[in-house]
């Protein structure tokens, strides 16, 4: 080879070779962004034992979409496949619960935090966060009595614009921007109409229409349920029908898999709430 040829392949091979390891350490330090820990305590959780309290812990896990997320027996499934974004796993919740004790259980579903400290992309634990003890005990209650299932899923894959977004710390996980120590509504005491209400749609509806409820994405502020009688909300939550019968796609869908599980007395107060609920503070 001449001389000056000789050169220039060398330094194309220098310059693939700086652009490699540049890349590797961009890499590296996205994957260290999401193996962030988050230092939220352990506290102890009361787990109920007697059947009564397993299937309410049943409907509170369908209510709240712990059942849908994770698949409907809870064995797990692809939640997001884009391929240049990631591939998420929802785990197999009847396998991965065996590694857990109670607390540690507990701080997930409230706090959005794994057992080993960093937090679980997509896990909307800013409203979980306002379960009541008692509550919080029947749904671990029937997360441990639900049969443990064999499925088995490709690990969880976090592509080439999940680790740009993570470099420019654009990707919020529920463990990293929620108030770890803010007042707990379920523990308010308040067994009213309206404070039921107030307390379902903490848990429950903040997960698509935003913790204020006032939207997010697709989903609107839901002030918007001024408009509904309350037999025309009644049908929209048991029945996924909308007041003026357009297809609301997603709400209906949740409704009919999930909020059909609401009581007479849950729906009402929920209503109550979201007529009353003032339009600028939160929940
Ligand atoms: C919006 C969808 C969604 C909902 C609702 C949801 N999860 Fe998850 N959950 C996920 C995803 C996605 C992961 C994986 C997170 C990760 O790997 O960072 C996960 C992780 C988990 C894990 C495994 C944690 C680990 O160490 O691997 C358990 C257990 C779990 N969820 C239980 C629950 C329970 C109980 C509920 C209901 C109170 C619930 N989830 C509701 C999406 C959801
Ligand atoms: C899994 C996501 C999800 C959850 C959880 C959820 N919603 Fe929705 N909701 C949506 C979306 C998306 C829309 C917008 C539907 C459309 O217009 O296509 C919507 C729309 C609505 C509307 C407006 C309907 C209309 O006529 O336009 C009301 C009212 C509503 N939701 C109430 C609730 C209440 C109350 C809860 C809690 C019990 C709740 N939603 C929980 C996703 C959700």
């Amino acid at each position: 080879m001449r001389p000056y040829l000789l050169g220039l392949a060398l330094g194309l091979a220098l310059l693939a070779g700086a652009g490699a390891t540049t890349w590797w350490m961009l890499d590296q330090r996205a994957l260290a962004r999401a193996a962030t820990t988050y230092d939220v305590p352990l506290e102890p959780v009361d787990i109920p034992t007697d059947d009564a309290s397993r299937a309410e812990g049943e409907r509170l896990a369908w209510l709240h979409g712990c059942h849908g997320c994770h698949a409907d027996s809870l064995q797990g499934k692809v939640f997001v496949e884009e391929p240049r974004v990631m591939r998420l796993v929802a785990p197999n919740v009847t396998q991965a619960i065996r590694a857990y004790s109670d607390p540690e259980l507990a701080r997930l579903i409230r706090h959005g935090v794994k057992r080993n400290g960093t937090a679980a992309f997509a896990m909307p634990s800013g409203g979980f966060y306002h379960l009541s003890d008692t509550d919080l005990g029947r749904l671990i209650a029937h997360l441990r009595a639900a049969p443990v299932r064999g499925d088995t899923w490709p690990p969880t894959e976090l592509r080439i614009l999940t680790k740009v977004a993570l470099l420019r710390d654009e990707v919020p996980t529920d463990a990293g921007t929620m108030d770890h120590a803010a007042p707990r509504i379920g523990a308010s005491g308040d067994t009213s109409l309206v404070g039921l209400g107030r307390y379902r749609a903490s848990t429950i509806c903040t997960e698509c229409h935003g913790i204020t409820l006032r939207g997010q994405d697709n989903a609107p502020a839901l002030v918007q349920a001024l408009g509904y009688t309350l037999p025309q909300f009644t049908a929209l939550l048991l029945d996924g029908r909308a007041r003026d019968g357009r297809d609301i796609g997603l709400m209906g869908t949740t409704a009919r898999r999930r909020f059909r599980r609401l009581t007479p007395r849950e729906v009402e107060g929920l209503w109550h709430y979201l007529r009353a609920m003032p339009l600028t503070s939160s929940p």
